[in-house]
């Protein structure tokens, strides 16, 4: 197959980056039109078709369904790590979640939901399963429940329940998160006490999510650019995932997010991310270098 690269028109790419815009909010500015095309290009090769109208035409038909959702798993950008930006993760599990708990406890409402949304291969989700895990076993040591101990004694201490979503629109790092096995390049940010608690070693240099950290995160597939998303939400993390659409598409976002959450509940978004001007839905917190959104009410 020759390598050659194909030429494509200028409303060729205009159809192109709609139609990606419509199927998913990613917006391709002229800094990373580059980017795009190069994509763009391998797929075409791939597929063996002469011309990108003719790419084009395959992605919006019956047959070209797996094509699109191909396409749009090349075009994301999956970096991600564990333990990312800790000081927003430190306001996280100090100061919002021990207050959420504490209303929780008030109306004996014992269920926990957590959303990491464009959750990548799984190491925000699994971040934040160990440090709920954490906090809620030196809440429970502050705040005992008349609530029998079952032996072994379960990370999660009844009769709290806590439930995981994590989702993301890239089928492959959804995968690669329900696998929970990560490299030592992966568990740079895991320190000795995290990775002697919830991980094993399965193998040189490789280690696994243990099974009871494993359990409390659900991956699934969901695409942000819907309408129906999970709702009832006490947190959700959608961080690093915004930087790539437009304006419209981040206001259309966080008022879905809005909606999604429960009444006091908060959002958390990355760092080179802000809701400053595309909302008054929210309050912000920024507390010793960490920021989160507070839910306000209508
Ligand atoms: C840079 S990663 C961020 C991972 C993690 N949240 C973090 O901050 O480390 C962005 C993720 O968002 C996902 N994503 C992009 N557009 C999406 C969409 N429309 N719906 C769901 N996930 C999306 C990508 O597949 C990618 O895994």
């Amino acid at each position: 197959m020759s390598s050659s690269t194909i030429p494509i028109t200028e409303s060729e790419l205009k159809l192109l980056q709609t139609l990606i815009y419509q199927e998913c909010g990613m917006f391709f500015d002229d800094r990373r039109t580059h980017f795009l095309m190069d994509r763009l290009q391998r797929r075409l090769r791939l597929c063996q078709l002469a011309s990108f109208y003719d790419y084009y035409r395959l992605l919006t038909s019956r047959e070209g369904r797996q094509e699109l959702s191909a396409l749009l798993e090349h075009l994301t950008v999956n970096e991600t790590s564990f333990f990312r930006n800790r000081p927003q993760l430190d306001l996280f599990q100090k100061t919002v979640l021990e207050e959420m708990l504490h209303r929780k406890q008030a109306r004996r409402d014992w269920n926990l939901r957590i959303w990491s949304a464009g959750c990548s291969t799984g190491q925000e989700p699994f971040t934040l399963a160990m440090m709920v895990a954490d906090a809620l076993a030196y809440y429970y040591l502050r705040n005992p429940l008349p609530f029998e101990m079952p032996s072994p004694k379960p990370l999660i201490p009844p009769p709290w329940k806590v439930d995981i979503l994590a989702s993301d629109i890239n089928y492959s790092v959804l995968r690669a998160g329900q696998e929970g096995i990560y490299t030592e390049h992966h568990m740079e940010a895991v320190d000795y006490t995290y990775r002697l608690r919830y991980f094993d070693r399965v193998g040189e240099g490789r280690y696994a999510i243990k099974p009871a950290v494993k359990e409390l995160v659900h991956f699934d597939f969901h695409n942000l650019k819907t309408e129906f998303l999970p709702q009832r939400n006490d947190f959700i993390f959608c961080r690093n995932v915004m930087i790539y659409f437009d304006e419209a598409e981040q206001k259309r976002l966080i008022h879905k997010f809005w909606r999604c959450l429960n009444p006091e509940g908060y959002l958390f978004v990355g760092h080179a991310e802000s809701l400053f001007g595309l909302t008054d839905k929210f309050k912000m917190m920024h507390l010793n270098n960490g920021t989160a959104y507070s839910r306000l009410e209508d």
